[in-house]
C-alpha cells in the first residue's frame, strides 16, 4: 500500500474542491519530526502565492473540504500554511496486516507496465573486469531487480566491449598459444597477464604486429577462422564475469550478453543514415556532427565522431545503433545506463544526436544513471599497493576472509562449513552494500573497516538485525504466521515502527522512479534501527507481557524481518537464520 500515493490524491481532491487547479501538487512527504504529524502537505504555500491569497486561509478552506475519515485522526495547519497529517493507529495496523499476509508485503505491481532496458556491467573484455565495473554491476543490478518487482518487462543489457582494435592483436595471440596447448588444455586463468603478454609481442616482434593488424581487418572483414578464434576469445573471457557475476550474486546470464559487435551490421547503413539527414559531414576524412545544442561557453559545437579517417567507427556509433535496437527491436519505453560519470559528455552527445536523427522518439526516457568513483582511504581513485588496478575477484576473496575471521569471532560456535557459509554471505553483502548505500553521484570511499562493521549503515548491520528477529521466534516456539492476535500500536516506539514499515512501497516506488538504490538503504538502516528501539522499549517474551501484547509485538518483528528480507533481496543481497 502507498500511503503517500493515497494522501497525494485525497489532498488533491480537497484542493480542486477549494479551487485550486490541478497543475498544483500537494507535494506530500513523511514528516521528519511525529509532533509534525506522520505526512505534511507542503504544497499549499505554492498554490497561494499564485492566487496571492494567504496561505493559512486557504490551507484552512483545503482542510474544510479534505475528507480523511478512517486514514487520519488529526489534521492540523502549521507554520504558513502546512498541513499536518497525523494517522490513525487503526488504519495503519489495518494495513501493516495486509502486508503481513501478503508475500508482496503488499506492494502493488505497477498499473502500466513498461519495457526499461537496463544497460550495466558493460566490462572490456579485452581485460579482466576490475574495480571500475563493481559499481555499474552492482548498482544497475539493484535496479534491475527492484522495477523487476514492480512488474516492468525489465530487459538487462551487458554492453560489453568485444569489438576494436585490440581483438586483432588478442586473436593472433589466442592462435598462436593455442598452436602450442590446443583449444581443449587452454585455460584464459589470467585475463590481465595474457593481454600484458600479447601486448609485449606486439610492441616487440613487428611480424607479429603485421600480423595482429591484418587480424583486425580480417575479424571486421567476417574471415571466418578469425572469427572463430575471436569467438573463442570471447567465450573464455565471459566466462571470468560469470564467476564474478555468480560470486556476487547478480542476476546477469548470457541471454542479456548483446555487445558492441552485435551493432556492427548496422553501423555503415547508421552513419549513411546520418548522413542523409545532413547531421553528419566530412572533415578531414573523417563523418562528424558538430552539435550546437552542447556547445561550450565560446559557442563552439560539440564535435562527434562517428567515422574514423579510413572507415573505422567508434564508441559513439555503436551507442547511437544501441539506441535503434532499444527502440525499434526491444520496444523500450525507458532506457538506464548505469555507467561511470566521467562518460557524461559521451552519453549527452549520443542522446542528442540519437533525437535529433529520430533514433530515439519523444516519448522514450533514456537517462544516464551516472556514478562517481570509487577512491581508497588515502582519497584517490582506488589501486592495489603496489598502484596497479585492483581485481574484482580477488577483492572479493579479500572480504570473503575477512568477514571469515570477523564470524568466527562473534560466533566461535558455528561449524566450519556453516561459518563460510554466512562469511560468504557477509562478504558479498558488505561489499556490494557499501556501494549500494551512497549516493550513486558521488566519488565514494572503499573502507574494509567501515563495510564491514556489524554497527551504522552497512549490510552486517542489517543481517543481525534479521538473525536477531528470527532468534525471537526460536524462543517463542511459533512462525510468523501462525499468530493469531491483531496488531495494536499504543507505545510511540511500536508507532515509529509501524509508521517506518507501512512506507516500504512508497520508497521503492521513488527508487523505481528515480533509479537511486541508496534510497532503499537508508530505509532498511532507519528501519532497523526503528526496530531496535522497539525491542528495548516494548518487551516481547518476558513473562510481563501480555498475550495480546505480545502477539502484537510478535507481528511487528514478523514484518521487520520479512521488509529486511525483501528489501535486501532487492539489492542482491542475502539474509541467514543465525549469524
Ligand atoms: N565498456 C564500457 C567501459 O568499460 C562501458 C559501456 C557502457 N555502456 C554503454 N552503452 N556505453 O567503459
Amino acid at each position: 500500500m502507498n500511503i503517500r500515493k493515497i494522501l497525494s490524491s485525497k489532498v488533491q481532491s480537497a484542493m480542486e474542491k477549494a479551487g485550486i487547479p490541478g497543475e498544483f501538487s500537494p507535494n506530500i512527504t513523511p514528516s521528519k519530526n511525529p509532533n509534525f504529524g506522520d505526512y505534511q502537505a507542503n504544497g499549499v504555500m505554492s498554490a497561494a502565492k499564485a492566487r496571492k491569497t494567504n496561505p493559512r486561509e486557504l490551507a484552512t478552506q483545503i482542510v474544510a473540504q479534505l475528507d480523511l475519515e478512517g486514514i487520519a485522526d488529526k489534521v492540523e495547519i502549521a507554520g504558513p500554511g502546512f498541513i499536518n497529517i497525523h494517522l490513525a493507529p487503526a488504519y495503519l495496523a489495518t494495513s501493516l496486516e495486509a502486508s503481513l499476509a501478503d508475500d508482496r508485503l503488499g506492494v502493488e505491481t505497477a498499473a502500466t507496465p513498461q519495457t526499461v532496458v537496463i544497460d550495466y556491467s558493460a566490462p572490456n573484455l579485452a581485460k579482466e573486469m576490475h574495480v571500475g565495473h563493481l559499481r555499474s554491476t552492482i548498482i544497475g543490478d539493484a535496479q534491475a531487480r527492484l522495477m523487476t518487482f514492480f512488474g516492468h518487462n525489465v530487459v538487462r543489457q551487458n554492453h560489453i566491449g568485444d569489438w576494436g582494435t585490440q581483438f586483432g592483436m588478442l586473436t593472433a595471440e589466442l592462435e598462436e598459444t593455442l598452436q602450442g596447448e590446443g583449444m581443449s588444455n587452454f585455460q584464459l586463468k589470467d585475463l590481465e597477464s595474457f593481454y600484458q603478454q600479447s601486448k609485449k609481442h606486439f610492441d616487440e616482434d613487428p611480424e607479429f604486429a603485421d600480423k595482429a593488424r591484418d587480424y583486425v581487418v580480417k575479424l571486421q572483414g567476417g574471415d571466418e577462422n578469425v572469427l572463430k578464434l575471436w569467438q573463442q576469445f570471447i567465450d573464455l573471457s565471459l566466462q571470468h564475469s560469470e564467476e564474478l557475476y555468480d560470486k556476487l550474486n547478480v542476476s546477469l546470464t548470457r541471454n542479456d550478453v548483446y555487445g558492441e559487435s552485435a551493432y556492427n551490421n548496422d553501423l555503415p547503413v547508421l552513419v549513411k543514415d546520418l548522413q542523409d539527414k545532413g547531421l553528419v559531414q566530412e572533415d578531414n576524412g573523417a563523418q562528424v556532427a558538430f552539435l550546437d545544442e552542447l556547445a561550450d561557453k565560446e559557442g563552439n559545437p560539440s564535435v562527434v565522431i562517428v567515422q574514423k579517417q579510413g572507415g573505422g567507427y567508434l564508441y559513439a556509433t555503436t551507442d547511437l545503433a544501441a539506441i535503434r535496437y532499444r527502440v525499434n527491436t526491444l520496444n523500450a519505453d525507458r532506457v538506464l545506463y548505469f555507467i561511470d560519470s566521467r562518460q557524461s559528455l559521451h552519453m549527452k552527445q549520443v542522446f542528442t544526436l540519437a533525437r535529433k536523427a529520430g533514433f530515439a522518439p519523444d516519448d522514450l526516457e533514456l537517462t544516464h544513471c551516472a556514478f562517481g568513483t570509487m577512491m581508497g582511504e588515502d582519497g584517490k581513485p582506488f589501486k592495489t599497493r603496489s598502484g596497479g588496478v585492483v581485481k574484482l575477484a580477488d577483492l572479493l576473496d579479500e572480504a570473503i576472509e575477512r568477514a571469515g575471521t570477523l564470524v568466527a569471532d562473534k560466533n566461535p560456535d558455528l561449524e566450519s562449513a556453516e561459518r563460510a557459509d554466512i562469511a560468504r554471505k557477509v562478504a558479498i553483502g558488505a561489499v556490494k552494500y557499501a556501494d549500494l548505500s551512497k549516493t550513486r553521484t558521488n566519488d565514494y570511499i572503499f573502507s574494509w573497516d567501515a563495510m564491514l562493521s556489524f554497527e551504522g549503515n552497512t549490510a552486517p548491520y542489517l543481517q543481525y538485525a534479521y538473525t536477531r528477529i528470527q532468534s525471537i521466534f526460536r524462543k517463542a516456539g511459533v512462525t510468523p504466521d501462525s499468530i493469531s492476535g491483531p496488531i495494536v500500536l499504543s507505545a510511540p516506539q511500536e508507532r515509529a515502527l509501524g509508521v517506518k514499515l507501512a512506507q516500504f512501497e512508497e520508497m521503492l516506488d521513488q527508487v523505481n522512479r528515480e533509479a537511486l538504490p541508496h534510497l532503499v538503504c537508508s530505509y532498511l538502516y532507519d528501519l532497523a534501527s526503528l526496530y531496535m528501539s522497539f525491542y528495548e522499549h516494548c518487551p516481547v517474551l518476558k513473562d510481563n507481557v501480555t498475550p495480546e501484547d505480545r502477539d502484537s509485538r510478535l507481528k511487528l518483528c514478523a514484518l521487520t524481518a520479512a521488509t529486511l528480507k525483501i528489501g535486501l533481496d532487492l539489492l542482491g543481497i542475502e539474509v541467514m537464520d543465525i549469524m
